[in-house]
């Protein structure tokens, strides 16, 4: 497989490199810095390929996704922070050509999600608590990971209220979802969803132990993409 890698000088497109040289595949690197055997831009290369996979920045969105329905490429879209019109490129661009758009590429992470709907719709009357940590340099709080797996409880109670952090003197309601947020260290994630009831608590728990998942993720998207026809596909279809 010839992949396109945007943002290769980056932490997470080394990984994507560094994974695709050990399966024996090829990384054609695109950063924005160039260098050597680096394309400033997408439009800089115009060889073999076979889908892209995206570690870059989302601001980057109308110059990748044109760049792959010209070429009919299919897109692994990993960069995080699309604003909804960049999400809505995307997303029209998948008329066109396979895309895969995910905010956490970890395959366990979707298992998780999955997980926490099953139970939400099981335990029906159970508190939900949502407590994620990461490393001390992470800017926003709480993660896109953690609201992903509150709207899994969501998406199976309408009523949920989400509530971040909790002081004071106020009594939790029942529709209430706690979200809560630690940074410390090096962490590099984790995300856990407490259903309580007067009886039994069940924890559900995914820890990141190495950003190489995500890498891994972002190359089982790609492979998966190359069997399917155009689309707008997520986590949930990987898992079939
Ligand atoms: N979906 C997931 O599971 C997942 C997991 C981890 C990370 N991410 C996301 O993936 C993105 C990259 O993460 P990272 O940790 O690898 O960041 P990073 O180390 O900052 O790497 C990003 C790379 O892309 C380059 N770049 C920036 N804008 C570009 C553009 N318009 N075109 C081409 N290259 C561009 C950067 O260059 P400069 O250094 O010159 O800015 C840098 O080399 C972030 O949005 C991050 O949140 C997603």
């Amino acid at each position: 497989m010839n992949v396109i890698v945007n943002g290769a000088l980056g932490r997470m497109g080394q990984q994507v490199c560094r994974l695709l040289a050990e399966s024996g595949d090829t990384a054609i690197r695109v950063d924005r810095v160039g260098g050597d055997g680096v394309y400033a831009a997408l439009s800089d290369y115009d060889g073999p390929a076979d889908a892209v996979i995206d570690f870059s920045h989302h601001t980057g969105a109308k110059e990748l996704m044109d760049y792959c329905a010209a070429r009919k490429l299919p897109l692994v879209a990993a960069t995080t922070g699309y604003t909804p019109e960049e999400l809505a490129l995307l997303e029209a661009g998948s008329k066109a050509v396979p895309v895969f758009q995910s905010f956490n590429m970890s395959v366990g992470v979707a298992l998780l999600a999955r997980l926490v709907k099953e139970a939400a719709a099981v335990f029906g009357g159970a508190d939900v608590e949502i407590i994620e940590a990461h490393h001390n340099r992470k800017a926003d709080a709480p993660s896109g990971t953690a609201l992903m797996l509150a709207d899994a409880v969501k998406s199976q109670r309408p009523e949920s209220q989400y509530v971040f952090g909790r002081s004071g003197q106020h009594k939790r309601q029942p529709n209430e979802i706690g979200i809560h947020a630690i940074r410390m260290g090096n962490v590099v994630g984790e995300h856990e969803v407490i259903f309580g009831t007067d009886s039994q608590t069940i924890t559900l728990k995914h820890q990141a132990h190495d950003r190489a998942l995500f890498a891994e993720g972002a190359l089982t998207a790609a492979r998966f993409l190359l069997e399917q026809g155009p689309g707008f596909y997520h986590m949930d279809d990987l898992l079939g």
